[in-house]
């Protein structure tokens, strides 16, 4: 809705600053507006019992046990917070990652447990094996290559055991082909034809992984994701990773990380329009927490205007370690 600029009035008839004067005035013609509905809150989930485990490179974010993840997924639902996404590190981890699809892995039973204390809460899994594998890979590995289609089975197995275990969304985040429709058609084989799929469409081989490797204890042993996930300089590219996942059935499609492509979310959501999510992942949060610490910048101003840039770039859903600080700020301000 653009207007022909030659038709805009020029200084002095128009002043842009007379909308700028009070912040009343501000708060009415502002063109964004972020909510606590829009977030999805990252969790990580170890073994044990009590555990709550600060992941040292993420202040303020906790490998947590199942019985501490209850307690966070309920603070997490009273501060208006609709979503959370599960990340699992198991007891033991191996070649072909087990204990991503054992019906009772870390994840499942995380499931479980938080489905029956919170309800309410909507709870996103993390399809993926590089947790559970020894290698660190997120699919099964020969030689030097990571196996697509051998890799893309099981990842539909992990989808169907968190769907079992009541799962309201699964979220394949590996970028090897075709397992959109590979978890879509075994999902709706089984009976869960109502789960939604919201696919890591465009993701980068991003340096913003960094802390998410300590956090999820997740680093590659050898090699890296280069040949899976895409190259920081394309996105043509990420619109056909986009339009393929679509038409392999994704209903939610997903750009990460989201600050160093903000380009990317404003062309997916323009292009086609579908519910679009951006991943903020944990380099963009280390980097705010560790000049916040310095003093360098204002931890909650800057959090703000991140998130606020992520939604205006076309952004529906914002998955983010910075939810419940963020939903602090919004609940005050009503
Ligand atoms: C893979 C996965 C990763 C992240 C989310 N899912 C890491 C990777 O691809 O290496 C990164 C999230 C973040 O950095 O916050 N299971």
């Amino acid at each position: 809705m653009r207007n022909d600029r030659t038709q805009i009035a020029g200084y002095p008839i128009a002043r842009l600053r007379r909308l700028r004067m009070t912040e009343t005035i501000r708060s009415m013609v502002r063109e964004t507006e972020l909510s606590t509905s829009d977030f999805i809150y990252p969790l990580f989930v170890v073994p044990g019992k009590g555990v709550r485990k600060e992941v040292s490179s993420m202040p303020g974010v906790f490998q947590m046990s199942i019985d501490q993840i209850v307690r966070e997924c309920a603070e997490v639902y009273s501060l208006g917070i609709p979503a959370v996404i599960f990340f699992g590190i198991p007891e033991t981890k191996d070649e072909v990652g087990s204990g991503a699809y054992d019906e009772h892995g870390i994840v499942q039973e995380t499931l479980r447990a938080v489905k029956r204390e919170v309800p309410g809460l909507l709870l996103i899994t993390d399809v993926c094996l590089c947790e559970y594998t020894s290698h660190g890979h997120c699919g099964i590995v020969r030689g030097n290559e990571i196996l697509n289609d051998d890799s893309v089975a099981l990842l539909a197995k992990e989808a169907l055991t968190h769907a079992a275990a009541g799962a309201d969304m699964v979220a394949p985040s590996d970028m090897f082909d075709g397992r959109v429709k590979a978890i879509r058609a075994l999902l709706d084989d089984q009976g869960f034809q109502n789960i939604p799929i919201m696919s890591y469409a465009a993701k980068y081989a991003s340096g913003f992984y960094g802390p998410f490797r300590e956090a999820a204890e997740s680093t590659p042993q050898f090699g890296d994701r280069r040949s899976h996930q895409m190259d920081p300089a394309n996105s043509l590219e990420a619109l056909r990773e986009v339009a393929q996942d679509i038409q392999e059935g994704a209903d939610i499609v997903m750009v990460k990380p989201a600050l160093s492509y903000l380009d990317v979310i404003h062309r997916v959501k323009r292009e086609f329009g579908m519910p679009t999510a951006a991943y903020n992942v944990s380099g963009e949060y280390s980097l705010v927490k560790a000049a916040a610490r310095m003093g360098w910048v204002d931890n909650d101003r800057v959090m703000m205007e991140m998130l606020t840039s992520i939604k205006r770039a076309g952004a529906d859903l914002i998955l983010t370690y910075f939810a419940k600080e963020a939903a602090n700020i919004l609940g005050r301000s009503r």
